[in-house]
């Protein structure tokens, strides 16, 4: 008796803390909306977080209190506090390890574990069924374990590939294979067939569609990142993160697990919104980039093309630029990331307000290599948040800005998009920094930017370059405004 009563104080304990979990990471989400309140999300979701890790092992002693003849609890916990122990030094050195740069890729790579995770619990959870294996219940839980599998091994190939393309490591072209788009429908079509298969076959031998359906799926996941290309990207990112929540939600319905639908579902949705915003970044339609063949071809366009010669700055000439400016535009991308140059931009920025000169930052939403890349940087270098504008802001006032300083940024200041209609990222909405009366582009070469296109800018006759590190290079100007 005392024993039922516990458990059920338990499983009461354990449902109050999956509702707080939950509400916790809905505060996070709402948290990491805004500069200024994304610090304390970060401290609601890592709580959520702890509160769920909690949950989980209150869980463990409840089974073990309810199924006694079971293994030890003793055991299962040891089993859980050492993998816990090991993740987390793994994720410590990790996150301590990495590069602002390979971000992207460690992102990518964390998304295909999710993946990972979805196909084992789906097969363990085929393989031993537990509690759901009667009557209706069995019938919906071999559906949620065909389903989430199919979810997880296309979020695992998917994100591997990105991971590949992200780190240089598989060219970033796509791959167009003939007929790629009836490939892509036949084998959601042989998937929906396997699915019936697998749901009415008693004979034991279900396990083969569940087989034949993860290979096809692994398959697309492959095919369906592999055809995405350049400067859709971005896109990418952001839909495997989706994915990989549909992909956590489908295994917590495969364990019965509510905070882990929860989660699984905010992780989903969110990252849903978030590609919906990154296509509308790009004006590219959510449907087209997702069926992918689109991006760079991989051939440099305009590369025939004679743009002109371009012309050079000294250091010496920019600083008298900048001094005598009255408002000044900084354009980051890329290559300031590269270059760590967010300390001495912000060093730079703060001596140009001290003499009295207007300075903002123009953020374009792609820029970089994250959602949000150039915004981390710039709140790492405390570079305040009331003169970062997004790029529907800031466009407007370039014209009337004296000086745009382009710092490692290139796809993002491409001209080309606005009035190139053959160029490969025509259509997307760039800085329009080439309307400022000077623009000063930092960096290294006459290099494209990651869609591999040329950039018109770079040869306008309001253009100058100042080429080598962008770090380096703004630490010399520092150094001559004194
Ligand atoms: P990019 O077009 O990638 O260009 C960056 C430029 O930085 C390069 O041309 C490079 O030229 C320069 N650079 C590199 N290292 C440098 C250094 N140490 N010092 C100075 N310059 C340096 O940058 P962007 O304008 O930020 O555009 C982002 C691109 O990435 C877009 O095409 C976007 O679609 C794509 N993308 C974005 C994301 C997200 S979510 N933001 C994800 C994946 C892909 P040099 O080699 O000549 O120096």
């Amino acid at each position: 008796m005392d024993e039922i009563l516990l458990s059920e104080h338990l499983t009461g304990l354990v449902q109050g803390l999956y509702i707080v979990a939950g509400v916790l990471f809905i505060l996070a989400l709402a948290g990491l909306s805004k500069h200024e309140t994304a610090r304390r999300g970060n401290t609601f979701g890592m709580a959520g977080m702890v509160l769920a890790l909690v949950a989980t092992l209150l869980l463990a002693a409840r089974n073990a209190e309810l199924l006694p003849d079971q293994r030890p609890f003793a055991i299962t916990l040891t089993l859980i506090i050492v993998a816990m122990l090991v993740g987390a030094a793994i994720g410590a050195w990790r996150a301590r390890t990495v590069e602002m740069t390979q971000m992207p890729e460690l992102i990518a790579m964390l998304h295909s574990f999710v993946g990972l995770a979805a196909v084992l619990v789906g097969f363990t959870s085929y393989f031993e069924p537990g509690a759901a294996d009667v009557g209706t219940m069995a019938a919906i839980h071999l559906a949620e374990v065909f389903i989430g599998v199919f979810i997880g091994a296309v979020t695992l190939t998917g994100s591997v590939v990105a991971f590949l393309k992200l780190s240089g490591r598989m060219k970033s072209a796509p791959l167009v294979l003939p007929a790629r788009h009836l490939l892509n429908l036949l084998i959601l079509l042989v998937s929906a067939g396997l699915l019936v298969w697998f749901m009415v076959d008693k004979s034991g031998t279900a396990v083969v569609p569940l087989l034949v359906m993860t290979a096809l799926a692994l398959f697309l996941g492959f095919h369906l990142v592999a055809a995405i290309g350049g400067g859709d990207m971005p896109v990418v990112v952001s839909m495997l993160n989706s994915y990989s929540g549909w992909a956590a939600a489908a295994a917590g319905f495969m364990l019965d697990n509510d905070l882990l639908i929860i989660t699984g579902s905010l992780v989903g949705a969110s990252g849903a919104i978030l590609s919906y915003i990154m296509c509308k970044a790009m004006n590219r339609s959510f449907v087209s980039v997702i069926a992918g063949g689109f991006g760079s071809d991989g051939q440099v366009s305009g590369e025939e093309r004679d743009y002109g010669d371009h012309r050079e700055a000294s250091v010496d000439e920019v600083s008298t630029l900048l001094s005598d400016a009255r408002s000044v535009v900084i354009a980051p991308g890329y290559g300031m990331a590269v270059a760590q140059a967010q300390y001495p931009v912000a060093d730079l920025a703060a001596r140009l307000i001290a003499r009295g000169i207007n300075v903002r930052f123009a953020i374009h939403p792609v820029a970089g290599r994250l959602p949000g890349h150039m915004n981390v940087l710039l709140a790492e270098a405390k570079i305040p948040y009331d003169i970062v504008l997004d790029m529907d802001e800031i466009n407007p006032d370039f014209a009337s800005t004296d000086v745009a300083l382009v710092i490692g940024a290139n796809d993002t200041v491409n001209p080309a998009a606005d009035d190139d209609p053959s160029s490969p990222i025509a259509g997307m909405p760039v800085l329009r920094v080439w309307d400022a009366r000077d623009v000063i582009v930092f960096k290294r070469s006459m290099a494209t930017g990651y869609a591999g296109v040329q950039n018109p800018l770079f040869f306008r006759p309001n253009t100058r370059m100042l080429f080598g590190d962008a770090k380096a290079r703004v630490d010399d100007i520092v150094h001559e405004l004194g």
